[in-house]
């Protein structure tokens, strides 16, 4: 080729390189996203969404209750700056009173006038004093204000198939009956009509202890006596496996008739670094290993519907991710039992890639609630006193709303692994889904802390018009908000990105989460 000849070759593939963008990027490019708009079939439950909330520690009690008589701006005992936090998110349903606490739990010393509610001991969390001030109305009242489903688990543990069926005629029965009428008496006049009731927590370690054999009929009569009331429908979740124990699983789908349970609830928690179980000090060696279990929720949800699959194949029988997140130390100086830690930037991507995940798993998967809202494990939200700060996760759960109740896409991902000494995991992450209004939104997740990442999108079955990008990354693994430092892990707005002939070039952030709004063009 003749040098004029080079030189134009060179000239025209650069302008069309400027005009049409990706379309004449070099076939090697290693990140490639090929998202198809046209073949959405099913929705994204906004309940994958949903959060768990336990007497445990600081979560209740100071978290939400501060009582009517506190300093801090309260509406009927709840703390209004949480209540509006939580509001920002859109928490689609909330899980209570536990966790190991439902099934010590009973209700009825929970309601009537708080000066004569007997207290008890929180046998599971620091053996502190419950005083039982913060009951079935105080929690009812919180979830109207927040705008969430209430999700109540009840006590089968240590409680009577009596003193459940009772719960759900108190809050669920519109007729003249005791419970109802207990309901009234106690300034309730409109019965709550709540739809998701568990039935029993973790009944194989300490909801008692049970062998999947034997808990499958205690099931069976337990749920029995959770009525369905006129216009109160119920939505019965069973106790699900821990994890990849798929004999729980095979036993409950094996034994309990489609009619009987809704929903199982399977929990996985994702622990801590590898090194280090602190929540802030960490190297390298503890971000990898944490993401790694994070991503095996993937496996492990799998195995799971391949297992309900067999004795389910229309997928009636939700699975829910009832607890879910990351587990560190305790802050130094704080109660062993109170679980109150810090979260950093490898929380939120720990948040990133399991909601990513369960968004991809939506045939199956129809709830989830991270553990827990607020000062406990990989909360929300944390607070001091009068004090209130967002954490990295919050501001995941915030810029993913957009996929609540929306279409999920398929989106065929290649990418380049995320190495660290001899192991490796794949270096991104993502789920798409498109909103009633045709928007298209995708989240990313660059797992790699080291390297920027160049990605290639491509979108099929749809035309790309105007793209609106918002980042969540921070200058360390490490970093954290903090009550003197709230603003450390923030959102900001995302503009390193090009649109191209059939959808966008972008050059991801190391160690970042992205989301991407897509309008449709002409
Ligand atoms: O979320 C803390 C505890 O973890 C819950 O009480 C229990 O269900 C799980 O083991």
């Amino acid at each position: 080729m003749s040098n004029n000849k080079l030189l134009n070759v060179i000239f025209i593939s650069m302008l069309a390189s400027f005009v049409f963008g990706a379309s004449f990027e070099p076939a090697c490019a290693r990140n490639k996203l090929v998202i198809q708009a046209d073949l959405g079939r099913e929705t994204i439950d906004k309940n994958i969404y949903g959060h768990f909330s336990e007497h445990l520690g600081r979560c209740v009690y100071e978290g939400y209750w501060v009582g009517e008589d506190s300093p801090i701006p309260n509406t009927r005992g709840i703390r209004n700056d949480v209540v509006e936090a939580l509001k920002k998110i859109k928490v689609p349903v909330l899980r209570w009173p536990g966790g190991c606490f439902a099934d010590e739990y009973h209700w009825k010393d929970g309601i009537g006038p708080r000066e004569n509610r007997p207290s008890m001991i929180n046998t599971h969390w620091g053996g502190v004093t419950e005083n039982n001030h913060f009951g079935t109305h105080e929690f009812l009242d919180l979830c109207e204000q927040i705008g969430c489903e209430p999700f109540i688990t009840g006590n089968v543990g240590s409680g009577t198939v009596q003193e459940l069926s009772e719960w759900v005629e108190y809050v669920n029965f519109d007729g003249v009956s005791p419970m109802a009428d207990l309901r009234r008496k106690n300034g309730r006049e409109e019965p709550w009509r709540v739809k998701y009731w568990g039935v029993g927590n973790e009944n194989w370690g300490c909801g008692g202890q049970m062998r999947p054999e034997y808990y499958v009929d205690v099931y069976r009569r337990f749920q029995t006596y959770v009525r369905d009331y006129p216009d109160a429908d119920t939505f019965k979740v069973a106790c699900g496996p821990y994890g990849e124990d798929i004999k729980w699983m095979e036993v409950m789908m094996k034994n309990v008739e489609k009619g009987m349970m809704r929903g199982l609830d399977l929990h996985y928690y994702c622990g801590s670094g590898e090194d280090s179980r602190s929540a802030t000090k960490f190297e390298e060696v503890d971000w990898f290993h944490q993401l790694r279990r994070a991503m095996r929720l993937d496996e492990i949800i799998t195995t799971q519907s391949n297992i309900m699959d067999r004795y389910d194949p229309k997928k009636r029988i939700a699975l829910i991710v009832g607890e879910w997140g990351a587990w560190h130390d305790v802050e130094s100086g704080t109660n062993e039992g109170f679980l109150y830690q810090q979260n950093s930037l490898r929380d939120a991507m720990v948040a990133g890639v399991s909601l990513n995940i369960m968004n991809n798993h939506c045939e199956r998967v129809r709830m989830g609630n991270i553990a827990q809202t607020v000062n406990v494990l990989q909360a929300m939200i944390l607070t001091d006193g009068a004090k209130m700060i967002l954490t990295p996760s919050y501001h995941v759960f915030d810029s993913y709303k957009v996929h609540h109740d929306a279409t999920l896409l398929p989106a065929d991902l290649e990418c380049e692994d995320y190495r660290f000494d001899e192991d490796r995991i794949p270096g991104l992450n993502v789920s798409a889904s498109q909103d009633e209004s045709g928007k298209i939104h995708i989240s990313i997740c660059n797992m790699n802390p080291n390297d920027d990442a160049e990605l290639i999108c491509e979108i099929r079955g749809a035309k790309v018009g105007r793209i609106i990008g918002k980042v969540l990354t921070a200058p360390e693994i490490t970093s954290h908000n903090t009550f003197d430092n709230p603003e450390v892990v923030k959102p900001s707005d995302f503009d390193e990105y090009r649109k191209t002939q059939n959808g966008f070039k972008t050059t991801l952030p190391a160690k970042s989460i992205v989301v991407f709004e897509i309008e449709s063009g002409e």
